[in-house]
């Protein structure tokens, strides 16, 4: 398909997607309610076309952010039974920092709205209608950084924890089995929604669901308490991959503060937190025994030693020096950069629990090959990046706007399909973005 025909379809699964009450759903029945981290990648494919629509996005987001800061990972902006678990298992009324006009869930996703106000700004033709947007916004994301180092920091180090696999964005990826062997859940009567909309060979077990509604549970019965989550809560892990977001994040507020002036305290704070977060991202979560960055479990004190897309998100916010960049994308060639392989599998290829079909234990995801092309292009590693992003165009080329993708050249040849939701939001906003690349 040409580049034009291929935005041209993006956006109408972009305009297909939004709704009325001015946000988008990442993808028809499987998702039809706001997502937080999907927001942020939407909000950027629009702006190519309807900045109106990217700004909206965003303001209804916020609009849900608690009087604490914390931004959830959902927003039930509409009633919907086609999900589970929504609104009513969630209960955020549980917590006296919730909003009282709207229905959210109480668990986060990265938080990556700082660099998309960022790049909102970039891409605009008109800087002062723009600025004027960031900053009726730009407080909120503030507050919502200070939160997570006030709250989810437990042990002042610049590095925040997550208290459930999905704030991790990767939700079920292999990095979380050995968690799940420590919790004992009850076998919960719940009515799974979304392998009636894709085949469940695509998603995580019910066993797995478990222990992802037990941890819910646990925060309800806490009434959505970050001290209690965090005394309790069998899952307590630093994310690479959150935690660059944060950080990348941090650099975009900063700039943007500049830019709007007479922001200095606002400043000074995000600039000495982000020195203590690169500083720790580096001394605490790269692991030089498997060459990348891996993740840390608060809760037994050890490094979780596996390799999945999220080791090398540290790239993408500048974390490593010029060595460890190159000790970053050498294990990243080797094990992901085969060619009959697509870049980049969610987990490494060559581990036991490789999956090419589920979700993030395997499959190709755009949004973390956009993270992945950005941070590859810091470090100037330019024709890695340029697979990636060829890789992706490919995929999407051959397949459609699907969720994820067989990773496998040959695998996907045979099987001709996308995995997940059809029409998915992010992946069409990304395809726009990365088509519309001087
Ligand atoms: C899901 O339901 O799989 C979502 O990713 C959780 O937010």
């Amino acid at each position: 398909m040409s580049k034009k025909s291929l935005v041209e379809k993006a956006k109408r699964v972009l305009i297909g997607n939004f709704q009325k009450k001015g946000f988008t759903i990442p993808s028809k029945n499987l998702y039809p309610f706001q997502w937080k981290w999907d927001s942020g990648f939407i909000a950027i494919g629009l702006a190519h076309f309807d900045i109106e629509k990217a700004k909206k996005e965003i303001d209804s987001l916020l609009n849900a952010q608690w009087e604490n800061g914390f931004i959830p990972h959902i927003v039930f902006h509409t009633k919907n039974d086609s999900y589970f678990p929504g609104a009513d298992f969630h209960k955020s009324s549980l917590s006296p920092k919730s909003p009282k006009h709207i229905k959210t869930s109480g668990i986060t996703q990265p938080p990556v709205l700082g660099f998309v106000l960022e790049k909102l700004y970039n891409m605009a033709y008109n800087k002062i209608e723009i600025l004027k947007f960031i900053k009726s916004q730009i407080n909120k994301v503030y507050k919502n950084h200070r939160y997570f180092y006030s709250k989810r920091d437990i042990n002042n180090e610049g590095l925040i924890y997550i208290y459930h696999n999905w704030e991790s964005g990767t939700d079920n990826s292999p990095v979380w089995d050995d968690i799940w062997k420590t919790m004992n859940p009850p076998r919960y009567k719940f009515e799974r929604k979304d392998t009636t909309h894709v085949d469940s060979s695509q998603r995580p077990t019910n066993r797995e669901y478990d222990h992802y509604i037990d941890i819910i549970e646990l925060a309800k019965r806490s009434n959505y308490d970050d001290n209690k989550i965090a005394k309790h809560s069998p899952f307590l892990v630093q994310d690479p991959l959150f935690n660059s977001i944060l950080i990348r994040s941090n650099e975009s507020l900063i700039r943007l503060y500049k830019i709007l002036g007479g922001n200095e305290e606002k400043i000074k704070y995000l600039k000495s937190k982000n020195e203590k977060s690169l500083t720790n991202i580096n001394k605490k979560l790269y692991n030089s025994s498997i060459g990348a960055y891996s993740h840390f479990n608060l809760r037994n004190g050890k490094k979780i030693p596996l390799i999945c897309s999220s080791s090398f998100s540290p790239l993408f916010c500048g974390a490593p020096d010029l060595d460890l960049a190159r000790k970053l994308k050498n294990t990243l060639m080797k094990k992901f950069g085969k060619h009959d392989y697509y870049l980049c599998s969610s987990f490494d290829p060559e581990g036991k629990k490789h999956d090419q079909k589920k979700y993030w234990r395997g499959p190709v995801w755009i949004n973390l090959n956009w993270i992945l092309y950005h941070g590859l292009k810091r470090y100037r590693y330019e024709e890695i990046a340029k697979r990636i992003k060829n890789d992706s165009l490919e995929l999407v080329d051959k397949f459609g706007f699907y969720e994820y993708f067989n990773p496998s050249k040959k695998t996907s040849k045979e099987s001709n399909i996308g995995y997940g939701g059809e029409n998915f939001s992010w992946t069409a906003a990304l395809t726009i973005d990365f088509l519309s690349e001087k």
